[in-house]
């Protein structure tokens, strides 16, 4: 045998035989070998990639340890849009959902719909994507259409198998949860705290830390675990027909599951599961804030569809929010982007629902009213899950005879501006625009945030400074600094000041969503900007929209629409736009043409049932790839309905409404024929 053809061979059968005893360490929890001698053959495997580097494979389990730091995450776009979920909180949340589905697919009164229940790990979601069965990337959730290659940092959680053996799909991706289990959680904040840095709130916050890292082997040192609970795209349609399948099937393939998942019959089943995990929580190895009910039959989850960004077919079921009690040690006022002034409790911290909580909103001057809130109470803080921390109520038996009444003010703190009351009568607003400092900061604070144009390295400080020493007095501005202005600023030395410039300068080339989100344009949030890009493709043209155009965008009604047309009629909104544009900003314009276009153009389809050739998502993006609109409910304005095998009450109720229904060779023909 060839010198070469040996080595090569060693070197699979290393790479083999350290993952196989990776999945008996992680996934099975019974390792075969001591971890003496896992050591040696690792110690062997990077021995044998030292002298001969031609070997490596991007999946080695030598990248596990992490690999040298990267400049930035890339964007990949999702195959497969990552969705949320809808809450419930009540019994009565998880009774309306089951009767939701039943209704929607027909059910008889005879049948119970199976569930399975699963732990809403408190982590971060993540998407696998493998081909042939080697991991080719991993992304985060992103905005659930584009997020970020995390890969190199996936890589280095021994629970992700790199590689997938036996019978795998050639495109298999799946869906999951990274967190840090409480455990490895203490151990890390015990060696933060001794080397003197940052320690994290709670695990989950460690994970995203962690997560977020551009050098790999800091993830690696980083305690991380993670559970998969879902299918992304796969090449085989046919892989599995209930989601407790898929989640043993994809056990079998090695990926760690969550072994407490539980198939369940009805509500009921899933309420009672729910009081089962409520009395295990705390014995749990690592932080869920409630449970998932997902529709076990796959072919009735298609059925079911989506609302906005969530599955009809799953709920998640929260646990009750924590209570704490808290002094109130002052009561200060904010001012917003929009000039809005918002009054904010400053409370002695307190640890509740995960997280510690020293400053709490009060809304508005009429939520101070409503609490009869006082500086020196102690009141009762809620939090749950991601939702931010609120005040409940104030506890009078614990009022101190010293407590103080709050004073509205009549000025702004910061620029004493008047303020003024809107039409609704109850927020006050800064009436000095953008001469008040306030507005301005928190305007490019908005402006670079991570949704927005993303720009790191300018946090609170160095906007501040910028603004109080005149460097800037618009968002535009910041593509006129340059390395003289920011250099010397507290906290930026030479290295800083030109990081900073170049992620300015990376900005320039945004995509129109995002800085359609950035301009901080009144009532325009992510959703509403994206849908603003993906209907009229250029500011161009969104400038001069009239209402009727606007409203005619999904979700915009007439306040939405009235506020857009306002911010484009100011002229110092015109004037930065085009100082933005002027200095370099610069997006790609959307085509929105193809749609309007297309052979199928205005015709409403809707796919029922599954499909033999393509899976239904497949057909979904043909059609509108065709200009055709898909939707998931049959009515009057539905042009055909596509019925594959075990089509049920929708293709009904096209029969009844005497919608042309298309069987799958129709549909084919369709294709051919455009
Ligand atoms: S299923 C369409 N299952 O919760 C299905 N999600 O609010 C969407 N999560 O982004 C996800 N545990 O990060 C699912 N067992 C579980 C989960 C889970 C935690 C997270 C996930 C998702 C978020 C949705």
């Amino acid at each position: 045998m060839l010198e070469s053809n040996k080595h090569s061979l060693r070197y699979q059968q290393l790479c083999d035989e350290i993952e196989n005893h990776n999945l008996r360490y992680y996934r099975d929890d019974s390792p075969v070998v001591s971890d003496h001698d896992y050591d040696r053959l690792m110690s062997d495997l990077l021995e044998l990639e030292k002298l001969y580097p031609e070997l490596i494979t991007p999946n080695s389990p030598s990248q596990r340890v992490g690999s040298a730091p990267l400049d930035a995450f890339v964007q990949i776009q999702h195959k497969q849009a990552m969705l949320s979920l809808s809450n419930g909180f009540s019994e009565q949340d998880i009774q309306d959902f089951d009767a939701r589905l039943r209704k929607q697919l027909d059910i008889s009164d005879a049948r119970i719909l199976e569930y399975v229940a699963e732990p809403k790990l408190d982590g971060l979601a993540v998407s696998i994507m493998y081909q042939r069965g080697e991991l080719l990337y991993a992304a985060t959730r992103g905005d659930g259409k584009t997020g970020e290659d995390i890969t190199q940092n996936v890589k280095t959680i021994n629970g992700v198998p790199l590689r997938l053996s036996g019978d795998v799909p050639e495109v298999l991706e799946v869906r999951g949860e990274i967190f840090m289990p409480h455990a490895g959680f203490k151990a890390l904040n015990a060696s933060q705290r001794a080397a003197g840095k940052k320690v994290f709130v709670n695990p989950r916050n460690a994970a995203a830390g962690s997560l977020r890292q551009l050098d790999s082997r800091i993830t690696a040192r980083r305690p991380l675990d993670l559970f998969i609970y879902s299918l992304g795209a796969i090449s085989d349609s046919k892989f599995s027909v209930s989601q407790f399948e898929t989640l043993a099937k994809l056990g079998a393939l090695g990926f760690p599951i969550c072994p407490i998942h539980s198939l369940v019959e009805g509500a009921q089943g899933c309420l009672d599961y729910f009081a089962d995990l409520s009395t295990m929580r705390d014995t749990l190895a690592y932080e869920i804030d409630g449970i998932v009910y997902k529709l076990n039959r796959l072919d009735w989850q298609q059925d079911a569809g989506f609302i906005a960004k969530a599955p009809r077919w799953a709920i998640a079921h929260k646990f009750p929010a924590q209570e704490k009690t808290a002094k109130v040690i002052a009561i200060e006022v904010q001012v917003g982007r929009t000039g809005a002034i918002t009054p904010v409790a400053r409370l002695e911290p307190v640890f509740v629902g995960g997280v510690t909580v020293s400053n709490v909103t009060l809304h508005n001057k009429s939520e101070i009213e409503r609490l009869g809130i006082r500086v020196g109470d102690s009141v009762v803080v809620r939090r749950a899950g991601d939702v931010i921390p609120q005040i409940v109520s104030v506890d009078l038996r614990q009022r101190p005879d010293h407590s103080r009444e709050f004073e509205f003010p009549g000025v702004c703190p910061e620029c004493n501006s008047e303020l003024v009351i809107n039409d609704s009568g109850i927020v006050s607003y800064c009436s000095g625009g953008l001469a008040c400092g306030a507005q301005l900061r928190e305007g490019i604070k908005h402006f670079v945030s991570r949704k927005a144009m993303d720009i790191d390295g300018l946090g609170d400080k160095i906007v501040k400074a910028l603004v109080d020493e005149k460097l800037i007095s618009s968002v535009a501005d910041l593509y006129a600094l340059n390395y003289a202005d920011v250099v010397g600023l507290e906290g930026f030395a030479e290295k800083s000041s030109k990081k900073l410039l170049e992620n300015i300068d990376k900005s320039k080339a945004a995509v129109l969503p995002r800085l359609l989100f950035a301009l901080g344009i009144p009532q325009v949030g992510e959703t509403t900007a994206q849908q603003l890009a993906d209907a009229f493709g250029s500011l161009d043209v969104i400038k001069d929209l009239r209402q009727e155009e606007l409203e005619n965008v999904p979700d915009i009604g007439p306040i939405v629409a009235q506020s857009i047309m306002q911010f484009f009629q100011d002229i110092n909104n015109l004037e930065v736009i085009r100082q933005l544009i002027a200095r370099g900003v610069n997006y790609p314009i959307i085509d929105v043409s193809i749609e309007k276009s297309g052979p199928l153009s205005n015709k409403v389809f809707v796919l029922t049932g599954s499909l033999e050739s393509m899976t239904r998502a497949q057909a979904e993006q043909r059609l509108q790839d065709l200009g055709a609109k898909v939707t998931t409910s049959v009515s009057k304005k539905t042009d055909f309905v596509v019925a594959g095998s075990g089509a049920g009450s929708k293709a009904k109720k096209a029969a009844q409404l005497e919608i042309e229904i298309l069987d799958e060779t129709a549909l084919l023909s369709l294709f051919d024929k455009a």
